[in-house]
């Protein structure tokens, strides 16, 4: 049994959220910032969760590709890399982003407390690039009129889709996401036949009842997104939330997908890009811009708290070169951070 606890992957739906993309400013003190709040950053959400029973606040923090060696002494995890873009029938964007906070809770305020309380705590390490505050609509239901997460993984299947195990034993517990911002065109969308949206979804509109395959095109969004290893579905963990501002006519779906791979999500935004077999694409696009794209790991609660009081403050670039020469060479080079038990307690199942 590991000993080892995720950050809040699984975090139930809920009526609010909040998608907050910042980079992290140049300067070893903004990076050495970073490192030492990811330590703070339970406290945090307790005391502003606190005020509110039953407001289920939650936060997760994802760090991206170029970020990770400027905060971290310890190598990367397998699979983190850059967003990459897709250039197919339609275009999936990479765009910057170093951390991300993905906030969850029953009401907005706290949500919002959070954000700012992050944000003023960071002080000028961070500058977001990208926030969005996500609703719930209805019953579930995006902004095009569908339920969105009825076949999403629950319990310990969700676990198993999104939690990384013995693959990369030494960031057991950690998780990877990818965020993409689309805006819709309501108007093109909403001129279509609800059989014709239905068609493109798979499910009906109405009762979000999954279309039978005598008439679910291979194109379906929910066909192409369904991926398999061996027989096997290889599954993600969903929570896409509507947005909007009526007044500039922006309409969206804010999308986050976790999984143990960032390569299943990739595998279905190919599908979905470019198409299976190529050219039979994700007739939702025709409907939907993706206007960002990045991709983050999230490490394991364990380690964002380990990490923190290891090495806070970061050395500076300078006292990292001095501390290597006087250090026996074998030590340098073992890509360990130097302090004995992070590693090893990270890689412990
Ligand atoms: C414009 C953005 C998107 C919208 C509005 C949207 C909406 C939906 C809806 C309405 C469903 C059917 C209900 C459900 O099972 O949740 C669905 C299913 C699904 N979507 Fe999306 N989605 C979007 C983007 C994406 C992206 C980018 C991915 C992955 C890269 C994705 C992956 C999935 C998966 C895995 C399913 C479940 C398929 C199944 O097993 O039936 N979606 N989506």
């Amino acid at each position: 049994m590991s000993s080892t606890l995720p950050q809040a992957v699984d975090a139930q739906l809920t009526r609010a959220a909040i998608f907050l993309v910042a980079t992290v400013n140049a300067g070893s003190e903004h990076a050495a910032a970073v490192s030492t709040l990811c330590g703070d950053l339970p406290a945090l959400v307790r005391a502003v969760g606190f005020r509110v029973p039953n407001g289920r606040l939650s936060c997760v923090m994802g760090l991206g590709s170029d970020v990770w060696d400027r905060v971290f002494t310890v190598p990367k995890p397998k699979d983190l890399h850059p967003f990459r873009e897709i250039r197919g029938r339609h275009h999936a964007v990479a765009t910057p982003g170093d951390v991300l906070f993905h906030i969850r809770a029953a009401r907005m305020d706290l949500c919002f407390e959070l954000a700012a309380q992050i944000m003023s705590r960071f002080g000028d390490a961070l500058s977001a690039t990208d926030e969005v505050h996500g609703f719930s609509y209805f019953d579930e239901r995006d902004v095009l009129g569908f339920v969105d997460g009825t076949e999403n993984p629950v319990d310990q299947a969700a676990v198993d889709a999104t939690i990384i195990g013995e693959e990369d034993a030494a960031f057991a517990g950690g998780s990877y996401v990818i965020v993409q911002k689309y805006l819709h065109d309501m108007a093109a969308w909403n001129a279509l036949p609800v059989e014709t949206q239905e068609r493109i979804i798979g499910r009906t509109k109405l009762s979000d009842i999954e279309l039978d395959d005598a008439v679910k095109p291979t194109s379906a969004h929910n066909a192409l997104t369904s991926i398999e290893e061996n027989g096997q579905p290889l599954e993600i963990l969903r929570d896409n939330m509507p947005f909007g501002d009526v007044g500039k006519g922006e309409f969206g779906t804010y999308f986050i997908g976790y999984a143990r791979s960032p390569k299943r999500i990739e595998q279905m935004l190919e599908n979905m890009f470019i198409g299976r077999p190529p050219g039979n694409y994700d007739r939702l696009l025709d409907f939907s811009r993706a206007v960002t794209g990045t991709l983050f790991f999230v490490p394991s609660a364990t380690f964002l708290e380990t990490v923190a009081t290891a090495i806070s403050p970061l050395p500076t670039a300078t006292e990292r070169e001095d501390q290597a020469r006087s250090r026996p060479r074998s030590s340098s080079t073992d890509g360990s951070l130097g302090i004995g038990s992070l590693k090893k307690e990270a890689g412990h199942e």
